[in-house]
């Protein structure tokens, strides 16, 4: 080793012994008689010295001279510092330098190298090798690391067996845009990269091997936000002869392992809500219940007031904030124009305020007595000081207005605190989903969720499709979806009829699928599974909102690595012996 220490480890006990350290120069200081540099690695910084009159000139010099993120070794001994530095592990000694090499120099980085840096998103991406230097980086993808040994600690004990699915697969219609990857040898025809590798799994079952996982890439070409990244990594993990009950006891162990061996948080039982609820309550299939503010429905205490904006909505619906009847108006017109924004659309917001002397001050006092507002105050268990927040409309699109409108006054109050964590089991997805602009039903989860036994009568009913409960679960933390199964169809004629009802004809459910399905006729078990999205969890675990910091190398929001300058156009030559023939735009 070039080093005897590294630079986050000596210490008031190591006085007095000779050392090597190497590492990166972090800064340097220079009063005069006394020149000092921050020495720093992954594990830690540790101040050298030269004294003049003590240290011998060109030693002096030398430090002088270092410039930021020189690569140097350094010789000398450890000594007592006389003004101590509380903040690091290492501020009690020094090293007085005898010797010093440099081991590589460096240019001057683009942005600072400390915790906090002055580099903006594009600049830390593009040079990602000096961002990553930074400690609160590094130990984002530390934190990685440990929820990735834990996962597999968890899952080994239980015997899962962790195999590898091919990533050159088959394109289907279903679910995202997939990553296509042009065949050389097979000119004209096309590989996909995996949105997941849900059949591969499925087919492992077939094949007996009982309990599966991976921590794999996973690929979708879409619109990419602060939780989506083009190949993003999950937990994938199938059981066999399992009911829905197993997987969810199963994977709520492993993420309360998981918080209790990476956080030492002890996550109490996870709490379980139908998605019809969870849309009731919360206006969202993902609500961050850290906090209450659940939902009221005002209908039947609004109505026949001619109030016409109520009269005419099919759904009014609001929620309690506590203590915030002193917002001013200003406060309230920005919450109008919060739920106004175009990404929003609600047309407006209806307050009351329930004043600390009894009485109410509304918005719409012209249509509603005292009388009437206090019935709204009781049914929504509001008590002097609260301010009632109310909005009207179409049912679907209000719940998710007053979702995002919940989930900003849970900002504004701080009931979002990063180091609380409140996790939700949602089940009961419906199956199907109508989409009216494509007039035809979509999977919500996928084709090879089950439905629940006793809703697949319904499936002879059309009409009925809209009303069939998959039996699908979501692991929802901190309003995220970290992750979501299903128990899997498993006999041909079911996986035939549910491919039918998604538009696939006889034949095209054949050459997509029919792999899948002939197995099932080898005596495929009833089986089930789940995945997590990995980097989703590691970033509320480190107490993010984006994943990106928790990717090693991400991609920026227009799906390119800054980096290495990807995707770029690709030879001429290439193109050809691929038979590619693309134009430019
Ligand atoms: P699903 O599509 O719900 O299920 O994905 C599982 C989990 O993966 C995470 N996730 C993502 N994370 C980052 N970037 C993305 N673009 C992205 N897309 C999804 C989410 C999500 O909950 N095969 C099924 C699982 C199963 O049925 O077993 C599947 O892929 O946290």
């Amino acid at each position: 080793m070039l080093r005897t220490h590294n630079c986050g480890e000596l210490r008031l006990t190591h006085i007095n012994t000779s050392v090597t350290i190497c590492g990166w120069v972090q800064r340097t200081r220079d009063i005069g008689h006394l020149i000092f540099a921050d020495i720093r690695d992954k594990y830690g910084i540790t101040q050298i010295t030269a004294i003049e009159g003590t240290s011998k000139p060109e030693i002096q010099e030398q430090l002088r001279k270092l410039g930021r993120e020189t690569v140097v070794k350094i010789i000398g001994k450890v000594s007592e510092r006389s003004s101590k530095n509380p903040n690091i592990p290492t501020g009690d000694i020094e090293i007085l330098v005898e010797e010093i090499e440099i081991l590589n120099t460096s240019k001057v980085p683009p942005f600072l190298i400390e915790d906090e840096t002055d580099g903006g998103d594009e600049l830390r991406m593009e040079y990602r090798y000096l961002d990553l230097r930074r400690n609160p980086v590094r130990k984002n993808i530390e934190l990685r690391h440990q929820m990735n040994r834990a996962t597999r600690q968890f899952l080994d004990d239980l015997g899962f067996i962790d195999i590898e699915t091919p990533v050159l697969i088959k394109s289907t219609p279903e679910g995202a845009r997939d990553f296509v990857v042009p065949s050389r040898m097979n000119q004209g025809e096309f590989y996909a990269l995996p949105q997941s590798p849900q059949t591969f799994k499925q087919i492992l079952m077939v094949a007996g091997f009982d309990r599966y996982y991976q921590i794999v890439k996973c690929f979708r070409d879409e619109d990419l936000r602060a939780d989506r990244q083009p190949e993003f990594t999950q937990i994938d993990c199938e059981m066999s002869f399992i009911t829905q009950e197993d997987i969810l006891n199963t994977f709520e162990g492993l993420i309360r392992h998981l918080f209790s061996q990476v956080k030492k948080y002890e996550l109490p039982e996870v709490p379980r809500m139908t998605y019809d609820d969870a849309m009731r309550f919360y206006g969202s299939d993902k609500p961050d219940t850290r906090f209450e503010m659940k939902f009221v429905e005002l209908n039947e205490l609004t109505k026949g007031k001619s109030f016409l904006v109520f009269e005419e909505a099919e759904l009014i619906v609001g929620i309690c904030a506590t203590n915030c009847a002193s917002y001013t108006r200003k406060q309230i017109d920005e919450l109008t124009d919060f739920i106004k924004r175009p990404q929003i659309g609600a047309k407006g917001l209806v307050y009351v305020r329930c004043e600390l002397d009894g009485t109410f001050k509304s918005s719409v006092d012209k249509f509603y007595s005292s009388e009437d507002l206090q019935k709204i105050a009781t049914k929504m268990n509001a008590k002097a000081g609260d301010l009632l927040l109310i909005l009207s409309g179409e049912s679907h699109k209000v719940r998710k207005q007053l979702s995002e409108l919940r989930l900003e006054m849970g900002n504004k109050l701080g009931l979002r605190d990063k180091n609380k964590f409140a996790a939700l089991w949602v089940l009961d997805f419906p199956l199907l989903e109508y989409s009216e602009e494509d007039n035809r039903f979509y999977a919500m989860h996928h084709p090879f969720t089950a439905p629940k036994p006793e809703d697949e009568i319904l499936l002879q009913d059309e009409k009925r499709w809209g009303d069939i409960r998959a039996n699908a679960y979501d692991m929802v933390i901190n309003g995220t979806e970290v992750g979501g199964g299903s128990i899997r169809i498993y006999q041909r004629p079911l996986q035939e009829k549910m491919l039918g009802i998604l538009g696939f004809s006889p034949e095209e459910a054949k050459a997509q699928f029919g792999f899948l399905m002939e197995a099932f006729e080898f005596g495929a078990p009833p089986h089930g599974g789940i995945a997590f999205g990995f980097d989703r969890l590691c970033s509320i675990f480190g107490g993010a909102d984006s994943i990106r910091d928790f990717i090693a190398f991400p991609k920026n929001n227009s799906g390119r690595d800054m980096m290495i300058k990807s995707p770029s156009p690709i030879a001429q030559a290439q193109l050809d012996e691929l038979s590619l023939n693309i134009t430019k735009k």
